[in-house]
C-alpha cells in the first residue's frame, strides 16, 4: 500500500486544451479519494496521468515516495476499473480473475489463493465457474473489481465504475465496494460525476472544476463549510439555494434584505466575519433542508418569513416546496404532514444557524 503525490501537475493535450492546470494533492496511505466534478473537469485525465496511461506535460507524481514520471504503467503497480469493464467473454470468471496474475508468471497455487480470497470479499465464490454472459451486470462489475484486488496493487484506481448500472444497483454496489475498501484497506483514487457517490465513498472528496481543484475536505466540511460558490452548489441535493440579497448595516447588527423586502437577521456571531461585505450585494445561500416550516425549536437565529408555493413536489418522506421571490426560485423542505397549496401564502423558517455568505464578484464563500 502506499501514498500518492501530485505536486504542480499538468496535462495540456495536443492543440492547446489545458485539461488540468497545475493540481497538487496529497493523498494518504489506506485513505478513499473520490474525485468529483462535472463532465470535462479532468478528472479522467488526472486519473490516467496517476495510472501513466497519459503522460504529464509537467509536474511530478509520486507512488508510494517513489517520482513514477518516467515508470510505464505496468510497472506502477497500480490496477484499474473503468466504466467498461472488458471482461474476456469466452474465459471462466475464475480465468478472468486469474489473467492478470496468469501473463506475471504466478505460481498456480498462489494464484487460486488469491483469486479465492477476492471472491470471497465479493461474495462471488458460486460464479467463478461461469462464463460473462451467465452473469448480471452487478456480478460482472464484481469480477471486474475482483481482478484488481487479485493483484494486490499499492493503488486501487476507479474511472466511473457505476456508472452503466441502474439506480439500485448503483446504489448496492456503492455499498459493495465501501465494504471492499473497509477489508483490503488499499489506498483508493475513484472518479465520478455523482456527488453522493461521493460523499457516500470518500474519506476525502476533491472537487474539481475546469482543471483546477476547488476544495479538498472530508464529506462533512464540503457539506457544513464550502469554500466556494461551485462546491456550494455541487455538493448536496436538492442543491443550496443562492439568493441574491443586499447586505445592510443597522444599529450594530447586520441583516439581509432579499427580493420581495424579505429582511432577516444575521447571527450576532457572524457580525465580524461578514462585516466586510456590509453596503455589498451578496448570494445568501441556504440549503433546501434549512428552510422549512415553522417549527418549536429553542435555538436562536431562526427567521420566518411567508411566501406562496408554485410548485409542490410530495417525496413521501418530506415535500419540496418551490417559490419565487421576485423570479428567484428558492426550493424548501418541509414535513409532509404541513398542508401547502399552490398559491397560498405559508410561513417558512430559515435556519440561519446554516447560512452561507458569497461574495458574488470573487465567488468565495465568506
Ligand atoms: N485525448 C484528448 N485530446 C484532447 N483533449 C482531451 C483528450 N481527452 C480529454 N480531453 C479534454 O480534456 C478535458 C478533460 O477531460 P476528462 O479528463 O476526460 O474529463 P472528465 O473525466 O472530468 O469528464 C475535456 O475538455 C476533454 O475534452
Ligand atoms: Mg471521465
Amino acid at each position: 500500500m502506499a501514498q500518492v503525490s501530485l505536486r504542480r501537475v499538468v496535462k495540456e493535450y495536443e492543440g492547446g486544451v489545458q485539461a488540468v492546470k497545475g493540481i497538487d494533492l496529497e493523498i494518504a496511505d489506506e485513505e478513499f479519494v473520490v474525485l468529483v466534478g462535472p463532465s470535462g473537469c479532468g478528472k479522467s485525465t488526472t486519473l490516467r496521468m496517476i495510472a501513466g496511461l497519459e503522460e504529464i506535460s509537467s509536474g511530478e507524481i509520486a507512488i508510494g515516495g517513489m517520482v513514477v514520471n518516467d515508470i510505464p504503467p505496468r510497472d506502477r503497480d497500480i490496477a484499474m476499473v473503468f466504466q467498461n469493464y472488458a471482461l474476456y467473454p469466452h474465459m471462466t470468471v475464475y480465468e478472468n480473475m486469474a489473467f492478470g496474475l496468469t501473463l506475471r508468471r504466478f505460481p498456480k497455487d498462489e494464484i487460486r489463493r488469491r483469486v479465492e480470497n477476492a471472491a470471497r470479499i465479493l461474495d462471488i465464490g458460486e460464479l467463478l465457474d461461469r462464463k460473462p454472459k451467465a452473469l448480471s451486470g452487478g456480478q460482472r462489475q464484481r469480477v471486474a473489481m475482483g481482478r484488481a484486488i487479485v493483484r494486490d496493487p499499492k493503488v486501487f484506481l476507479f474511472d466511473e465504475p457505476l456508472s452503466n448500472l441502474d439506480a439500485k444497483l448503483r446504489v448496492q454496489m456503492r455499498v459493495e465496494i465501501k465494504k471492499v475498501h473497509q477489508t483490503v484497506r488499499t489506498t483508493t483514487v475513484y472518479v465520478t460525476h455523482d456527488q453522493v457517490e461521493a460523499m457516500t465513498l470518500a474519506d476525502r472528496v476533491v472537487v474539481m472544476n475546469q482543471g483546477i481543484i476547488e476544495q479538498v475536505g472530508t464529506p462533512q466540511e464540503l457539506y457544513h463549510r464550502p469554500a466556494t460558490r461551485f462546491v456550494a452548489g455541487f455538493i448536496g441535493s436538492p442543491a443550496m439555494n443562492m439568493i441574491p440579497a443586499r447586505l445592510e448595516n443597522g444599529a450594530g447588527a447586520l441583516r439581509l434584505r432579499l427580493p420581495g423586502d424579505i429582511v432577516l437577521p444575521v447571527p450576532a456571531e457572524r457580525t465580524q466575519r461578514y462585516a466586510p461585505l456590509a453596503g455589498g450585494e451578496v448570494l445568501f445561500g441556504i440549503r433546501p433542508e434549512h428552510l422549512t416550516e415553522p417549527k418549536n425549536l429553542d435555538r436562536p437565529n431562526i427567521a420566518t418569513f411567508e411566501a406562496a408555493p408554485e410548485v409542490i413536489e410530495p417525496l413521501g418522506m418530506e415535500t419540496l416546496v418551490i417559490f419565487s421571490l421576485q423570479g428567484n426560485e428558492v426550493t424548501a423542505r418541509l414535513d409532509p404532514a404541513v398542508p401547502a397549496e399552490r398559491g397560498r401564502k405559508m410561513p417558512f423558517a430559515a435556519d440561519l444557524n446554516q447560512m452561507h455568505l458569497i461574495e458574488p464578484r470573487t465567488g468565495r464563500v465568506l
